[in-house]
């Protein structure tokens, strides 16, 4: 196979990035985007702050520019994501207690709603862990509301659009060390009460490669009864190149990692500014890091 698409479909996967709207203008972007990629996610645009800027007014306008782009031209879609503590609109970081809950349940119902049908995974909670030891939850205005929050949006997610896959999604989670294992307690509580959950997300933003207990992490989510996906990766340092074979070899090892996604095309598209964590440099050219994922797929 000649792009990444076409190498991760061989196995089954699927190989994405992410885009934004606002760049869907300039044609070498479009032009990589297209050629390489089989899953699309959108960078910033069906985010709360994006999707419901006043309370109870929703604009798609730019998440619908980003699907568009990827239906029109044979992709499929991850959404990211329903609910986050950041890129909240303020109208939300005002809020707390029931008012919040019912704000963000309803936050879910409404954008699951509108892309229903149309997404194949949904980040439906988003870096909701605490980092460091306590292997608990990050202190947010939403986990204010109650432990319950993630459950419930999970539960409103499948309601709404019942056809798309739903994941919790997070970063310092690539190993095993007490965050990614408060998580994966979390999903075996879901699955052992028939709480609605069928993906987890690594998002995988790293530096040199992943820690030696990548595969093994993968692979005790998988064993829950979930896929994994890697949903964010780029990958700094000097061992970039190594760094992205381990990664992609790591998920082809386990039959339920279904697929990677790359955060951003270009190194110039990347936000870890100054750190040229991507596949392509600024002028579109395949780096060293392609050739080793296109060689590991
Ligand atoms: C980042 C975007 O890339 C930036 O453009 C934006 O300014 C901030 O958010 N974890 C996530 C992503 O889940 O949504 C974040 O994306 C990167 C970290």
């Amino acid at each position: 196979a000649t792009t990444l698409g076409a190498a991760a479909a061989q196995t089954g996967r699927y190989y994405g990035a992410a885009i934004a709207a606002g760049k869907l203008g300039d044609s070498t972007y479009t032009g990589i985007v297209n050629r390489e990629f089989t899953m699309i996610t959108a960078e910033n645009e069906m985010k709360w702050d994006a999707t419901e800027p006043n309370r109870g007014q929703f604009n798609y306008s730019n998440g619908d520019r980003v699907l568009n782009q990827a239906l029109n031209n044979g992709k499929r879609v991850r959404g990211h994501a329903l609910l986050w503590h950041q890129q909240q609109p303020g109208w939300a970081q005002g809020l707390s207690g029931s008012t919040l809950r019912s704000a963000a349940i309803n936050h879910v119902t409404q954008v699951a709603t509108h892309y229903k049908g149309k997404i194949y995974a949904w980040d439906v909670v988003n870096e909701a862990f605490a980092d460091g030891s306590s292997g608990g939850r990050r202190d947010s205005n939403l986990q204010r509301t109650g432990n319950d929050w993630i459950e419930a949006a999970f539960r409103a997610a499948r309601s709404a659009d019942p056809n798309a896959k739903l994941c919790y999604n997070d970063y310092n989670t690539d190993g095993i060390n007490a965050k990614s294992t408060g998580i994966y307690n979390m999903v075996r509580d879901f699955k052992s009460r028939g709480v609605p959950i069928d993906c987890v997300g690594l998002q995988s933003h790293l530096t040199n490669g992943p820690p030696g207990d990548y595969q093994a992490n993968i692979k005790r989510f998988a064993d829950l009864g979930v896929d994994v996906q890697i949903t964010e990766l780029d990958i700094a340092g000097s061992s970039q190149a190594g760094g992205y074979s381990t990664v992609t070899r790591a998920c082809l090892a386990v039959p339920r990692c279904t697929g990677i996604t790359v955060w951003g095309v270009r190194d110039s598209d990347s936000w870890r500014t100054g750190e040229n964590p991507l596949l392509f440099d600024g002028s579109g050219n395949k780096k060293a890091a392609y050739n080793s994922v296109l060689d590991a797929l």
